[in-house]
């Protein structure tokens, strides 16, 4: 019995039929998807942070305005990606729970710290856009709450990489200062955004299996030789540097080689060490701690509206 629900199983996704909540998945399924889903959830939140670090330093209302809307997309993500995961049986306080535990993960990238105002401009260009090389092919995933969810963040995300690649751009074409924050941004995000793909496929033990689930649809080198691909012309219209001795057109092949990634920085990072993971977490569970009278006055609030609607009920009903 169990053998052809897996096969009738395998036989909608190879069809591309979305799976829904309601519908018989693998239990591996279901855990895979649970994890990936509520981490991706846990990233836009914390990722919110960095960024959120440069509100009330904008240099101008037209950048305060634009960065606000980015953040509080941001947000948005989090709470679509909270609610799809939901229906894969986690409620979203126990994912925060393990958020605030350590026992989940989100984005490593989100690590490290925003030091300039050019940060914003790297940020939006690099690590947005590598999000968006990682979440377009989402769209197609096999599971229906998952793919809906990310047609609505891949939209917002390129007004994200716009507003970034602007504002490179706005600093690249000022004075020789301004052009040595963009260069020094680049430098920086650089590399962590190259490690946002993940490991190496020879490395990526569960990447078959995500594939053959149409959770996945290109591997982590695949995506990342994209990111290279489209970022250079877009580095060579700024007229900055991308900082890698190793990169070079490869005519053969067709696309940039570039040098090799420090896999120990990365899984420093993702074992807790990197510069700001303590706190990018406190930042998190304070918010958690200080906002609970805002959760217990709103549980408070339903509870005396639904005592009042079934009083109104039973006047009525005599
Ligand atoms: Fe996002
Ligand atoms: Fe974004």
């Amino acid at each position: 019995m169990e053998i052809n629900l897996e096969e009738a199983f395998q036989k909608r996704i190879d069809e591309e039929i979305k799976i829904e909540p309601r519908d018989w998945m693998p239990e591996k399924y279901r855990k895979t998807l649970l994890r990936q889903i509520s981490q991706h959830a846990h990233s836009e939140i914390v990722g919110m942070l960095p960024e959120g670090n440069w509100i009330t330093r904008a240099p101008n209302l037209r950048r305060k305005v634009a960065l606000l809307a980015k953040v509080q997309d941001e947000a948005g993500h989090g709470l679509y990606l909270y609610s799809a995961a939901e229906t894969l049986g986690m409620t979203r306080d126990e994912m925060l729970a393990e958020l605030h535990s350590g026992k989940a993960k989100y984005s490593s990238i989100f690590n490290y710290p925003t030091l300039t105002w050019a940060d914003m401009g790297a940020i939006g260009w690099l690590v947005d856009g590598a999000a968006i090389m990682n979440q377009v092919p989402l769209c197609r995933a096999s599971y229906g709450p998952y793919a809906r969810a990310m047609v609505r963040v891949c939209k917002e995300e390129s007004f994200h990489q716009r507003q970034g690649y602007e504002i490179m751009l706005t600093l690249c074409q000022g004075t020789p200062e301004q052009k040595a924050m963009a260069q020094d941004a680049l430098n920086r995000w650089w590399w962590p955004s190259m490690m946002m793909f993940g490991p190496n496929d020879d490395n990526s033990p569960n990447s078959a299996q995500s594939t053959k689930w149409k959770i996945k649809r290109f591997s982590n080198d695949e995506l990342r030789q994209k990111f290279v691909d489209v970022s250079v012309p877009q580095a060579e219209i700024l007229g900055i540097t991308i900082p890698d001795a190793d990169l070079k057109w490869n005519e053969a092949r067709g696309h940039y080689d570039f040098g090799v990634i420090n896999w120990d920085e990365f899984n420093q990072v993702v074992a807790g060490n990197g510069p700001c993971n303590k706190q990018r977490l406190k930042a998190r569970v304070d918010a958690w701690e200080n906002g609970a009278w805002v959760r217990e006055a709103a549980v408070a609030y339903a509870e005396k509206r639904e005592k009042r609607k079934q009083n109104t009920e039973n006047t009525n009903a005599a």
